[in-house]
This record gives structure tokens, sequence and C-alpha cells, in this order.
């Protein structure tokens, strides 16, 4: 039966420490980090991850600048507040909640937002530089995947790594921190000729396609580390992730239960980036 890594404590662990640097930082510098983030509409599930940020930034001792604005929000109006927040010397880290009203350019207000601020590492900018490993910020949820697979001790060199998902926000970013520790990668999607062939190869597998219950027992080694970023809902409404998780947590050798696994790194990481975004202002 494979030990559980537990995200809950990992993600704690994390924000304390951010909490005890950005206390240093204050101390130091007078700096206190802050983050603006933007919801544009009113969509549930958005609402809540705002509320959880800045949930998170009041207890890690960051400021929080929130901006609710209508969904009938023009495309200029929102590129003008991020102008401004890019000027506001109290902003160190700027976040627009995804996904935006379809009238909206998600590219347009990526590309928008400062590379020196964008703690979600969306920008393109932040993307190349991942690629060639020289980095300010990593994108949240990856990064906290990362974080897991340390925690457990595991050690990703030389590893066989599969990652099921090739998304811009985890399946590639997450390839390459995967490659940054030596792990031999292979990314799966929709055309992979057949997933549970390459996903039975890997000894750590993530999966992230956002599909309930995709990777079945019979598609993973045995003693294999399984992450799961998946959140979805399953037949019965109830949270599930990618991972069958009750028939394949005894096939592996640690394994992330949904909800508890990465989610609450990805807020842990945001703060982490937060803290990295003052600290780049202040030149430490
Ligand atoms: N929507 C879902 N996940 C994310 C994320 O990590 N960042 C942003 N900006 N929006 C999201």
């Amino acid at each position: 039966m494979a030990i559980l890594i537990n995200g809950k404590e990992v993600a704690a662990s994390v924000r304390e420490k951010v909490r005890l640097e950005a206390l240093d930082l204050k101390e130091k510098t007078g700096i206190v980090p802050g983050l603006a983030v933007i919801l544009v509409g009113d969509d549930p599930a958005s609402k809540i991850y705002v509320g959880n940020k800045k949930k998170a930034c009041l207890e890690a001792g960051l400021n929080s600048f929130e901006h609710i604005l209508p969904a009938e929000t023009s495309q200029q109006e929102l590129l003008e507040l991020i102008s401004r927040l890019n000027e506001d010397p109290a902003v160190h880290g700027i976040l627009c909640q995804l996904p935006l009203p379809k009238h909206i350019d998600e590219r347009a207000v990526i590309e928008a937002i400062s590379p020196r601020k964008d703690v979600d590492a969306f920008h393109p900018v932040n993307v190349g530089k991942i690629m060639i490993g020289n980095f300010d910020f990593l994108p949240c949820t990856p990064a906290g995947v990362m974080e897991l697979i340390h925690s457990a001790g595991v050690s990703v060199s030389g590893k066989k790594c599969t990652v099921v998902g090739r998304s811009n926000i985890v399946g590639k970013p997450m390839s390459m921190l995967l490659l940054h520790e030596n792990g031999t990668v292979t990314v799966c999607h929709s055309k992979t000729k057949d997933l549970a062939a390459e996903c039975r190869e890997a000894d750590i597998l993530v999966a992230a396609v956002g599909k309930a219950k995709l990777i079945t027992a019979d598609m993973v080694k045995e003693g294999a580390v399984v992450i799961d970023v998946g959140m979805n809902r399953d037949a019965n409404g109830k949270l599930c992730g990618d991972v069958d998780f009750e028939n394949v947590a005894p096939k592996a050798s640690y394994i992330t239960p949904v909800p508890g696994g990465v989610g609450p790194m990805t807020i842990a990481m945001l703060m982490r980036n937060t803290l990295t975004a003052a600290k780049l202002t202040a030149k430490l």
C-alpha cells in the first residue's frame, strides 16, 4: 500500500517558511510583499480560489489587493488596470484569475503583466526562462508537485517520468521541471496511441488531464510514485482526481490524494513566488 503524500502538511510548512522570510524582509527593508489578484466575472469556482488566495496572503503576512471586476469589463479596462498595477510599488505580484470571459484575449492579458510581477509564470518571457533553466518564478502547480516529490524523499534523476496532459499551465512546464532534475520524460496527450502502455513505463506518473479516474490500476507500474493534479467530480458529484485512487494506491509506493494533495500546494507556491517577486524588487 502506498504512502500518502500529505499536501496539506507540506503546503503549511512552505507557507510558514514564507511567513518567516517575509517578516525578515520587512524588518530588514520595510518591504511587505504584496499580491494583486484580479477576478473578472462571477465564476463560482474562481471566486473560491480568489478568496483562498487572499486568506493565504493574510496568514503569511503578505498584503493582498483584490480587484473584482464585472463580467462586462472590456479588455481595454483590464489592460489599463494591469498597467497601473505594473507601476504600483506596493504590488510585487499580479495574478489574473483564469479563465477570463470570452470577449477578452487571455494571451494579451498574460503578456500585459510585467514579467517581474508575473507570479503565475505564464508570461512568454518567464516560460522561455523556464525552458533554459534560468528562471525567477516557476508556475505554481508544477512547482508544488516538485515540492511534494522532494518531501517524499524521491529522487527524479534517471527515473522514467510520464506526464499525462500538455497544458501550458501544468503539463508542459511539469515536463520541463522533471527534465531539469534529470528525469527521462514522456508527455502524453489525447493523440497518444497507447496511453496505458506509456503510463505503465513510469517510475513517476503525473496525471494532469482533468478526466475523473482516467488512470486505472492496470496503467500503473508496481511501486510507482503517482501524483494526481486532477480536480474533478465523479458520477456522484464527489470531488476526485484523474487517478482511480482506491485501486491505484495499493500498487503505488507514494500517492497524492484528492483533495489534500497537489491542490493546497498551488497557493503555497503562489505565496513563495510573491515573496520572490518582492525580493527581486529589493534586489536581495
Ligand atoms: N485558474 C486555474 N488555475 C489558475 C492558476 O494557476 N493561475 C491563474 N491565474 N488562474 C488559474
